[in-house]
């Protein structure tokens, strides 16, 4: 019988899963055990070397490598932490010690990418760490004592003996208040369900619904994504934390505008704006809602709570706030703490009873999701610096450990989900993802998402292009094309520009070429720039106010494709600094992974409210330097290369201009 032991975490990156250990077994063991497939010649018998894995975290508590070990790897990448997996397990002598341990996970192992079977790293999204259950929302079944002439208590009173005396966690009956609506309705529940109930308690403290008989099973809570593009619906179990369904819209408000300022100008400009987009994304929810509720077949008035994430401005127009002042100096939004709104306030389909929680937000333009981003990257638990960058429509940074946490909002636009790109798309079937370009011939080879016929480019394959044409000189180092390469049938000219065909168009059903042209090799590089002048002014500001020489140790890269992104290559085209792949990180799509979790354990909405008092937000396009940092961050990798990207040295053969 295997023993796991809960108690020791260990975390496998690139793909975001944790795991417990199963004790007595070697780490190759575990690996096939939880059903991540690895390459390996010889099953685990240490004879043929090929299934390196690299400790990041706990490498002191493992046994001492074997001679199969030394014979793969030498002494120095022992050192560093590089182990055969099939030879390396957690040393029994150190298991109290590691049980003791209380920052978790104990072990963080890099599987390289050649460890690895394909097909798993393509299932594989977002972060998975482990959430206790707490809900918010509890369901207590009770039988209550009738009435009678020599005992006439009120309904109330006799239901709050019935809880008190079968849930240990409420010891006071006056700690408990009632629902007002509720009680209109009470009398006739108890009596038509022959005393037999089930009460719905919210924070411990009020009773909010009650139902005829035992429906403690169906405790039903909603997390919702609302994204500036897509809209997202969890439902879920508030007993088991599982997943029942999920439902998604585009968020119908891009008929109103794309991006967040131009909603926010319509609304300005329009006397009934906000009340057209708001009930835009109500309506938009309440289609989500009946979506998911009709695949888990349960009614939306079995729901009790929702969690509701979302940038500023997608909060406030959700709970029908103005955001027009998020959008003008000093870009302050109405409200920031964490709000519970009763859901029939917001016109929500679900329990009239229910609420609805919104997660803080940060500041003007940093919301709930770059909140999201906090939680579960867990960057305030990291010991090393870390940047973590949501890539998204609105593109937000990050910078922080165990002591400090900054963040900015930078306008990446959205070239990276494929808007703005003549061929862009987002990620999907037939979009293509990567991208590989023969230097010598300029054949280009490629892949695309579920294998299909490519339709256009996502925000990887976009990142890939530009890179591959920088290795084979067809683009220079300030994004222009290369003048030596203009007579390749590959380089097109168009009344847009210069442009490259990636693939031709009797390999697509498009009818036409699929290029890259030269516009959006510029909206790619502004948005590169983006991200990395705004990492450099927060970095600039840490170190100026506490006096240090910071720089950044980790990157994690959060988003819906943080996960599909060529990570060398968004080094390469300068979106991140110049540290080494094992150092990088892809997190995946937080915002709906962070709703769930807010959902299922309400500590982490009162980390979440803890937390937004220490986050010092930079507003960056206002500092002096940043014109300067975003020109100089515009060319490839960076104008100033040798400085900031000393590690790519294929940039000693590509011109600047
Ligand atoms: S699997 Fe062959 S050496 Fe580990």
């Amino acid at each position: 019988m295997v023993k796991i032991n809960e108690k020791i975490i260990i975390d496998l990156e690139p793909i975001s899963r944790r795991v417990y250990l199963f004790e007595d077994k070697s780490i190759y063991e575990i690996l096939v055990k939880i059903g991540i497939p690895i390459r390996s010649l010889c099953g685990g018998s240490g004879k043929c070397g090929k299934c390196k894995i690299l400790f990041q975290k706990g490498q002191e508590y493992l046994n001492s490598p074997t001679d199969s070990e030394r014979n793969f790897i030498n002494n120095d990448d022992i050192k560093k932490g590089w182990r055969l997996a099939c030879q390396s397990r957690i040393d029994k002598v150190y298991i109290q010690t590691l049980e003791r341990e209380k920052s978790s996970p104990q072990f963080r192992i890099y599987l390289p990418d050649e460890l690895v079977l394909e097909d798993f790293k393509i299932l594989t999204s977002g972060v998975n760490k482990d959430i206790k259950l707490n809900p918010n929302v509890k369901k207590l079944y009770i039988e209550v004592d009738k009435p009678t002439l020599e005992k006439p208590v009120p309904d109330i009173e006799r239901i709050l003996t019935s809880i008190i005396s079968i849930d240990e966690n409420i010891e006071k009956a006056d700690l408990i208040t009632i629902d007002f609506d509720l009680l209109k309705n009470l009398s006739q529940i108890l009596r038509q369900s022959n005393h037999k109930i089930t009460v719905v308690i919210w924070d411990n403290r009020i009773i909010i619904a009650a139902e005829p008989g035992n429906t403690v099973e169906e405790n039903f809570g909603l997390a919702i994504d609302i994204g500036t593009t897509t809209l997202v619906g969890y439902l879920m179990n508030l007993n088991n934390g599982k997943t029942y369904s999920v439902a998604s819209k585009l968020n119908g408000q891009t008929a109103f505008g794309e991006d967040l300022i131009t909603r926010i100008t319509y609304i300005k400009d329009n006397e009934d704006g906000l009340q057209k987009l708001n009930s835009v994304v109500i309506n938009n929810l309440n289609d989500i809602i009946s979506k998911a509720c009709s695949k888990a077949n349960i009614n939306p008035s079995q729901i009790y709570e929702t969690v509701v994430v979302g940038n500023s401005v997608m909060h406030h127009i959700f709970l029908g706030l103005n955001p027009v002042n998020i959008g003008l100096s000093p870009y302050v939004p109405i409200v920031r703490k964490g709000l519970n709104v009763k859901s029939k306030d917001l016109m929500i389909n679900m329990s009239n009873q229910g609420k609805v929680y919104t997660l803080p937000l940060i500041a003007g333009f940093v919301g709930a999701d770059t909140m999201g981003v906090i939680l579960s990257s867990k960057i305030d638990d990291e010991d090393s610096l870390t940047l973590a960058i949501d890539i998204g429509t609105n593109g937000e940074i990050i910078i922080g450990n165990k002591e400090i946490l900054a963040t900015a909002s930078c306008a990446a636009g959205s070239a990276l989900e494929g808007a703005h790109i003549e061929d862009g798309m987002r990620a999907a079937a037939g979009s293509i993802d990567s991208i590989k370009i023969d230097p010598e011939t300029l054949d280009v080879s490629y892949t695309t998402i579920k294998n299909k016929k490519p339709m256009g480019i996502c925000g990887s394959g976009l990142i890939d292009a530009v890179a591959e044409m920088l290795k084979a000189k067809i683009l220079n180092r300030s994004g222009n094309f290369n003048k030596k390469n203009l007579d390749h049938e590959r380089i097109i000219k168009s009344d847009k520009g210069l442009g490259f065909i990636l693939v031709k168009k009797d390999e697509t059903n498009l009818s036409k070429d699929i290029k890259i042209s030269q516009h959006d090799i510029r909206e790619l590089q502004m948005a590169k720039a983006a991200f990395y002048s705004g990492m450099r002014i927060i970095l600039r500001y840490l170190n100026k106010s506490l006096n240090k020489n910071l720089k950044i140790q980790q990157v994690f890269l959060a988003g819906a494709f943080g996960n599909y992104i060529n990570k060398e290559n968004a080094k390469f085209i300068g979106m991140i600094p110049d540290i080494s792949r094992e150092d990088i990180f892809q997190i995946g799509n937080d915002e709906g992974r962070v709703a769930k979790n807010c959902l299922i354990n309400k500590d982490l909405r009162k980390k979440a409210e803890e937390l937004y008092e220490k986050i010092q937000y930079i507003e960056i396009a206002t500092k002096k330097e940043f014109q300067k940092e975003y020109a100089e961050a515009m060319y490839f990798p960076h104008m100033k290369l040798l400085e900031f990207f000393p590690s790519l040295k294929e940039y000693e053969d590509i011109s600047i201009r």
